[in-house]
């Protein structure tokens, strides 16, 4: 017996397909009957529509059965396309027969239940309309970064996601036992990619980085992913127009992509086109005045976490550079500013409307001395950093590189208020599962 050939339920909606038959194949999304009818909602990867059956048409056995399927419960459905003004997307399909694949139990997620329920049932909460919606622009996101480097001619790297040293530093990385020896989880590829960059040049990588921070806010998560590039002949300039461009670009490609679920979850696509560079720049000391004027208690040398890059932001429509932070802010690997050595010539691209951060980008130091320097304030050990070294010893050139974090840029682009709500399985402090 060969299998049945089946029709993607858009083909429902084509211009063509009125009183045309059809086989789907999908899920319920509801279902109910009343006086003989029994109406269905459906759902396959394509789309969603209305399917009516009659006890009449479809014989009493097989409309029982029918009646009987649960919310998420797969059926095949052959029957005709008909208009129908009140059903969603104005057309359903007439069933000539329901075939039940699987009437399923009931589906214990429904309105009204906690957050904390939901997470423990994320396996099957994923299964909402917003979580479709969000993880197709995720895949889109993600397929506008890779066409981008490929017309950029950069290539793509596969770094190693476990390591015998912590890259930014110790504090922050999940430790594992390697066979009795110590060993972490990446939290960065860069040092990876630093090493790439001699033989290619041009180099990204998109890989998970692990971060072992207490931080119960909307937008950290102990494991996201980082998209990384490391450039070549790259000075600071070039580095910020690089990346407002490639940002602006992915804006753009995913709004004329995916306008519908990017409307259906609150950001209508025009404000992504909207997005131009360049991006305003403010220095972190400009940053400070301001944000004193705006009456917070910070002064120089004070980290900007997620409240002032909300105030920095709020108001914004378009995103802002922060530049020139204060070197022991920041990592261990940053140029320090030619015309301010209290500095480094490093940016952070806020995103606006209150979001913040969602790159980090520097240019890197190329200076051994310096390098040794910040590797013993940060209290590392130099030898763990040696192979590193021998980098800016065999062709030393300078380059620049930044990482972006493919959560933080959903969380603002899809106006969630909570992060977790942009990755499918979030991990953060107090959850590793399912
Ligand atoms: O700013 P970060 O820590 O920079 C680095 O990892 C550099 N080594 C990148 C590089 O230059 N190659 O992380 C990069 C980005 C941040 O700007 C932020 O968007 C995101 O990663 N990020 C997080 N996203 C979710 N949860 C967290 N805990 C994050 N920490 C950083
Ligand atoms: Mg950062």
């Amino acid at each position: 017996m060969t299998a049945p050939e089946f029709d993607p339920i858009q083909r429902a909606f084509a211009p063509d397909a009125m009183g045309v038959s059809v086989r789907l194949r999908g899920w319920v999304l509801r279902s109910r009957s009343s006086g003989g009818i029994l109406f269905v909602v459906l759902r396959d990867r394509t789309g969603v529509i209305q399917v009516t059956a009659r006890r009449d048409a479809l014989g009493d056995a097989a409309f029982d059965a029918a009646e009987h399927v649960q919310v998420e419960g797969a059926v095949w459905v052959e029957g005709t396309v008909a208009e129908d003004r009140r059903a969603p997307g104005g057309r359903e399909v007439r069933a000539t027969t329901i075939t039940v694949v699987d009437a399923g139990e009931p589906f214990p997620i429904f309105a009204e239940q906690t957050e904390e329920f939901r997470l423990d049932m994320r396996h099957l909460a994923i299964r909402s309309q917003e979580h479709v919606a969000t993880f197709r622009v995720k895949a889109e996101v993600l397929r506008a970064f890779r066409e981008f480097f490929d017309r950029e001619d950069i290539l793509e790297m596969t770094p190693p996601i476990l390591s015998g040293n912590a890259a930014e530093g110790g504090a922050e990385a999940f430790q594992i036992d390697y066979f009795g020896r110590p060993g972490y989880l990446s939290q960065t590829a860069q040092l990876y990619l630093e090493a790439l960059l001699f033989p290619h040049e041009r180099v990204w990588a998109l890989t998970p980085s692990f971060r072992a921070e207490k931080s119960r806010t909307p937008r950290h998560l102990t494991e996201f992913l980082n998209l990384e590039v490391e450039l070549a002949w790259c000075d600071f300039d070039h580095l910020l127009e690089f990346t407002e461009r490639m940002f602006a670009t992915v804006l753009h490609t995913v709004a004329e992509r995916r306008p519908n679920e990017l409307a259906q979850l609150g950001r209508p696509p025009a404000e992504l086109l909207a997005i131009q560079p360049p991006f305003p720049r403010l220095t972190y000391a400009k940053a400070i005045e301001r944000l004193q004027a705006a009456g917070l208690s910070v002064h120089w040398g004070s980290d900007l976490g997620t409240a002032e890059e909300r105030a920095l932001t709020l108001e914004e429509k378009t995103p802002i550079f922060l530049t020139h932070f204060p070197r022991e802010l920041k990592a261990f690997y940053m140029l320090r500013s030619p015309d301010d050595p209290r500095t480094v010539e490093a940016a952070d691209l806020l995103a606006p409307e209150g979001y913040g951060e969602v790159v980090g980008a520097s240019c890197r130091e190329t200076d051994i001395p310096r390098l040794t320097e910040r590797i013993r304030e940060i209290g590392a050990d130099v030898k763990e950093y040696e192979w590193y070294l021998d980098l800016r010893r065999h062709g030393n050139v300078p380059h620049a590189g930044f990482g972006l974090g493919i959560e933080r840029l959903l969380r603002w682009m899809l106006r969630r208020d909570h992060i977790r709500e942009t990755t499918p399985f979030p991990r953060t402090p107090s959850r590793h599962t399912p």
